[in-house]
Formats: C-alpha cells, structure tokens, sequence
C-alpha cells in the first residue's frame, strides 16, 4: 500500500525548487537578491542594475551594464498594432488584465524562443521586461482617450514609464523613488506568482505565458492585489480617531487588514522599512500627506493587537503612499509591482528551464468512488 504524504494547506513550508535568485529569513526580516541585501540595492543599485543581477547571476562591469540598459530601451518602443490592440480594450477594466491580454499579443508578436539556446532565452526576457512599463503605460494613455507618449532613448524604466503615462519630464526625486521602488519589488523567493510563473514554464510553454499567468496570479488582494486595497482601506477609516475601533471591528470577525502579514516575515518586512524611508524623503520634497499619518496610526494599533502573532507590515503597506503622491491612479499600483517582478518572473524562468521537470504534485482525494451514473430521468 503506497502512502500519501500530508496535505499542507497553501503548501507553506513545503520547497517548491532549489533556487539561488534570492533569500529570505523571516524571522530576523532578510530580504537578498543574488546573496546582496535589498536595503544596499535600494541605496545604491539602479532597477537595471538589480534585473541584470536576477538575470544573470552577478553584477554587471560599465559595459555589461550600459548594453543592457541599451537592450531594455530599444524594447519599450511596441508594434504600432499592439498599441492599436490596446486602444479596442475595454477602459473600465483592470488595468492588470490589460496588462496580462498585452503580454500575450506582444508573445503573438515575437518569434518562437528555443528554450534550449541561452541566448534566444534572454532575448525574450529582456524584450518582456523592457516592454512591461510601455504596456501599463499605453493602457493607461488609452484609457483617458490619449495617444502614446514613446519612450526617449537613454531613459531607465521608472523615468520612461513616469515620461510615457504623463508625457512630461519627471522630477529627479520621483524618478529616484520609484527607481528604488521597482528593485524593492523586483523579486521574492516562491511566492505565489513565481510559482506560477515556474509551473507554467515547467511544461515547456514560452515565457509570455509564463510572465502573463503569473501577472494574473500577483493582481490577487492577497498577493501583489494588497497594494491598491490599503488605500482603499485608509479612505474607508477617514480620521485618525476611527483607526482603533476600525481595526477591533475587522479583526473581531477574522477580516484581514491590508497591508499586513506574510506568509514568511514574522517581524516587518525589510522592504516596508526602506519604501517608508523612501516615502519620508519624497513627502519632505513634494509636501505631505494626511495619508501618511493614518497608516502609521494604523501600523501602531495593529502593533498593539496583534504584534506579538508576527503580524506586521508588508511591503503593500508604504508602496501604496508613495505611488499617490507620485500622482499615479490606485489602480495602477499592481501593474508598477508587475513591471518591477516581471525581472524575477524571467529570472526564475531561466533557472527552471535547464534541470527542468514539468510540477506534477499529487492531491488528497476525498470525494466518492465507484459512483453509479444516475439516468437523468431518475434524478430529482
Ligand atoms: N490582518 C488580520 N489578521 C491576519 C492578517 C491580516 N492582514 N494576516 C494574517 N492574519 C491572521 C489570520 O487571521 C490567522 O489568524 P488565526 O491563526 O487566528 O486564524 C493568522 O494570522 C494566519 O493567517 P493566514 O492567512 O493563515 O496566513 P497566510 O500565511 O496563509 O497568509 C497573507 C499570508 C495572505 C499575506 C495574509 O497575511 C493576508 O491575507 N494579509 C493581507 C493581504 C496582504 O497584505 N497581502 C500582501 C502580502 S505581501 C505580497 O504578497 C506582496
């Protein structure tokens, strides 16, 4: 008799891959990219830098660096039919399954990638990432009735995208948020999107599929989806006094506060920590906002009430603050974690492709066996 190994509910703690991307210690809020902790990225890295990093394993030289960011430039400029494709969708719809339809006609776009060449792997990973804020942007620009703004040469990913969604030269301090923003998001062990984005790679499929499931799968409100929701939720509690009983009532019925908890971090996310400093440093030159001190009422009274369960703020939290103030609509907060993850999507593709073995698990069946096919004229 073979035996069943035990149901683990949303698999926590079960090893999905081997993987040597990024680490994470929960416990003590340790966050690293490629063995590089996220708070020296943030300080000193550029999001091209971090990608080419996820990428390929290793720091680039000057060189290396400036023909990536070359490479990445030359791929925000999209087929004149795919923007026009985006123009037919609906404005009313989430710019996330925009995002995920855009992803796939840039796929119908590209030619065949043959997973067995290095080359033709990265090819397609560098034309996806450098593609992903063109796409948010071009929606976004539909959406409102507005042309395409194309992208200047020689600008990074968060200048071009704030220059493609407004069509004006962003302030240095914006563009240097949003920068460090986009490396903070940009990867994260097997959280739910990878692991879609490495099931769906394992059977072989291309990685426009790979990048637009796992799209899909990060646009939940437990996931990546969580950002937009925070704001949503600090308009619904209004004033700093409504914080205490706002949080008692939700939390008395087991209703989850957004923003908060993590699978992994038991302590506040290391992530959170550097995007408030972030959020600090941008309010300091471009004003305040009343927002800001709601959510830290918010972070104390959680603190206070559930603290000690290792209930604690997650990198949704400030994300959230720091994109309103960058004048950047609510909806549009997941698409920026997208385009900032996608770096991580292809790199997990990367790393799945060369050992790769299709994920097949197994379930526990509980249902019935051996059944009798009821004729429709005896069922009531
Ligand atoms: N608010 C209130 N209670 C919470 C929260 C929260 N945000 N998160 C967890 N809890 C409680 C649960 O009610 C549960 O309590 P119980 O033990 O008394 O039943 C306990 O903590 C464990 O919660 P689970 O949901 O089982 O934890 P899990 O590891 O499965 O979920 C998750 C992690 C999904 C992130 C959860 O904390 C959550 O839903 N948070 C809110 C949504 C959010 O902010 N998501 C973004 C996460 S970061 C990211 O994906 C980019």
């Amino acid at each position: 008799m073979t035996s069943t190994p035990a149901f683990v509910p949303g698999l926590a703690g079960i090893p999905a891959v081997e993987s040597s991307i990024s680490f994470i210690d929960g416990q003590v809020g340790i966050l690293e990219y490629r063995g590089i902790p996220i708070e020296v990225l943030a300080e000193h890295s550029t999001f091209e830098e971090t990608a080419y990093l996820l990428l390929y394993g290793s720091l680039p030289n000057e060189a290396e660096l400036n023909r990536f960011r070359g490479r990445l430039s030359a791929r925000r400029k999209l087929p004149d039919r795919l923007i026009e494709t985006l123009r037919l969708l609906p404005g009313a719809g989430h710019p996330m399954l925009a995002l995920q339809v855009g992803i796939s006609i840039l796929g119908m776009h590209s030619q065949r990638v043959n997973l067995k060449d290095r080359e033709s792997m990265e090819n397609a990973a560098i034309k996806i990432i450098g593609s992903l804020p063109s796409l948010v942007a071009a929606f976004e620009r539909a959406r409102k009735g507005l042309d395409f703004v194309q992208p200047k040469d020689g600008m990074d990913t968060a200048e071009a995208f704030l220059w493609m969604m407004s069509g004006e030269e962003p302030a240095s301090v914006a563009v240097r948020a949003l920068d460090a923003a986009l490396i903070l998001h940009a990867e994260h062990t097997m959280n739910a999107s990878t692991f879609t984005a490495r099931v769906v790679a394992s059977s072989e499929s291309d990685p426009y599929s790979v990048c637009a499931a796992a799209v899909g799968s990060l646009k939940g409100p437990l996931h990546g989806g969580a950002n937009e929701r925070v704001l949503d939720q600090l308009e619904a509690i209004g004033e700093a006094e409504n914080v205490r009983p706002w949080v008692e009532e939700r939390l008395s019925h087991k209703g989850k506060v957004m923003g908060f908890g993590h699978r992994v971090y038991k302590t506040k996310d290391p992530r959170s920590k550097v995007l408030q400093k972030l959020g600090n440093q941008v309010f300091e030159k471009l004003g305040g906002t009343p927002m800001y001190e709601l959510a830290l009422e918010l972070e104390k009274v959680m603190e206070e009430k559930v603290g000690a369960k290792g209930i604690c703020p997650n990198v949704d939290f400030f994300s959230g603050l720091l994109y309103q103030k960058l004048e950047i609509a609510t909806d549009l907060f997941t698409p920026i974690f997208a385009i900032a993850r996608c770096s991580g999507y292809m790199a997990h593709w990367m790393e799945q492709m060369p050992n790769n073995r299709i994920f097949r698990p197994t379930q526990v069946y509980q249902g019935a066996r051996e059944a009798r096919y009821v004729p429709m004229s005896e069922r009531k």
